[in-house]
């Protein structure tokens, strides 16, 4: 394709679209023609490492030969039938896989399409539970501080980062924010737990976070042994324990699930969505227990039921895709995550004498490097623009840098990442 074509299609871009969590103001379009491998190729023919895994979510780089035969496979049977009422193959052996895997003592699926249709499920059948089971004062939420669990009005409301979120405040469910325990050692964020649930267990339905590290909230990593203790407090007090591994789930800590690093956990929900596809269609899983599941059971005429679906819930081409990214996950991705682990902590550990750096975090792939601010800049913005010059696309929260890369990034592009970030920081002479 020509430049023209390239400047031809950022143009039209600027006139009829608008992007998400863009200032259109302020924002150049870089148009991506296609993906090999862990790269994206822009229209011109630049090539550049997906160093966030396309938001998060690619697994196993773009067109896996696996995949690609799964999904071509599929729409040669069927592209979408609906899940109300139907059902279909792929949904049914990809719920049976998820299960297989699950931590324990999760034995349902149901299926959305993003991270955010996961929350609001998994919100909206705990409450219903409660309901269900003769305790309906349960209707409040416990959350992080800074929590971010998707855009939905339901996720957003027991969501904590305030520029995302502080506008929509009137619109929003009620929940009681606990301060992270990122950097301590967890105790009194857990003395804070245990005083909200021995005050008022009676009002609360569920707490919600993400095991072991918040993603959007900067990377933010709590400390060992947190997420076991919180679930036993939970359990104690009769509290549904809600696990969003939208994030950390299918290989990005180093586990299958964040929440293996500490097995005695039971979580009464899991939300699923980005990595269960591989990245590359539109699906959500929400996880959760038989004890759940059964208080929805009953004649129909007793209205128990969860009235809730989407048109595209269990895509059969996504589900097809679901089943075999998991096969692959497990036979070549983790064990590669698994090796580049190290290799990503010797590059933080360089990277983290960089004078413009304030401090690294990460598990497993999931990795922030933190700025020192600067009065009247944008640092994050800044390096993940300059980053481009140098083969790599990233994208900042807030003056934390992020590598997201996908599970099966090679060492020659770890060092590629480094070597990218690092000049990035230092042209920016910060
Ligand atoms: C932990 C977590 N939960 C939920 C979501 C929302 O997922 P989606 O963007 O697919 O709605 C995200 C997205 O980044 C996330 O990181």
């Amino acid at each position: 394709m020509k430049h023209s074509d390239s400047a031809g299609l950022a143009e039209l871009d600027k006139r009829v679209l608008w992007h998400p969590f863009t200032q259109m103001d302020e924002w150049s379009p870089l148009v991506i023609a296609s993906g090999e491998g862990n790269f994206l190729i822009d229209v011109d023919g630049r090539r550049y490492l997906d160093g966030v895994s396309s938001l998060w979510c690619n697994v196993h780089g773009h067109r896996h030969p696996r995949l690609d035969r799964a999904l071509a496979d599929q729409a040669a049977r069927l592209a979408h039938s609906t899940f109300l009422g139907l059902t279909h193959e792929p949904g049914i052996r990809l719920a049976a896989d998820l299960i297989e895997v699950a931590p324990k003592p999760l034995t349902r699926v149901f299926y959305s399409d993003s991270g955010s249709t996961a929350v609001e499920i998994a919100l909206k059948q705990s409450f219903q539970y409660w309901a269900l089971r003769g305790r309906p004062s349960k209707q409040r939420f416990l959350r992080m501080t800074d929590a971010y669990h998707g855009d939905t009005l339901g996720a957003v409301g027991v969501g904590g980062i305030d520029v995302f979120h502080r506008i929509f405040g009137p619109l929003l469910v009620q929940s009681i924010p606990i301060p992270s325990p990122a950097g301590t050692d967890g105790s009194a964020t857990l003395a804070r737990i245990e005083a909200e649930l021995e005050s008022r267990a009676n009002e609360i339905a569920a707490f919600i976070f993400e095991p072991l590290i918040q993603g959007a909230a900067g990377m933010l990593v709590h400390p060992p042994g947190f997420l076991a203790k919180v679930a036993d407090l939970c359990r104690r007090h009769n509290v549904h324990l809600i696990l969003d591994e939208v994030a950390t789930g299918f290989g990005r800590t180093g586990r299958l699930f964040a929440c293996e690093h500490e097995p005695s956990v039971e979580p009464d929900f899991v939300c699923l969505a980005k990595g269960i596809s591989g990245g590359y269609l539109p699906l959500a899983a929400t996880l959760t227990t038989e004890e759940v599941y059964s208080a929805f059971l009953g004649a129909r005429a007793e209205m128990k039921h969860f009235f809730h679906g989407h048109t595209y819930t269990a895509n059969p081409l996504a589900c097809a895709v679901g089943i075999e990214s998991l096969r692959l996950l497990r036979d070549e991705t983790l064990p590669n995550a698994q090796a580049r682990i190290p290799e990503v902590s010797a590059a933080l550990a360089r990277i983290a004498k960089l004078p413009a750096v304030k401090e690294v975090r990460s598990v497993g792939l999931m990795v922030g490097i933190e700025l020192r601010a600067a009065a009247d800049r944008s640092l994050g913005v800044e390096v993940c623009d300059r980053v481009r010059n140098h083969g790599v696309i990233l994208r900042p929260l807030g003056d934390v840098i992020v590598w997201m890369p996908p599970l099966s990034i090679r060492p020659d592009e770890v060092a590629l990442l480094e070597r990218a970030t690092t000049a990035a920081i230092q042209e920016l002479a910060i």
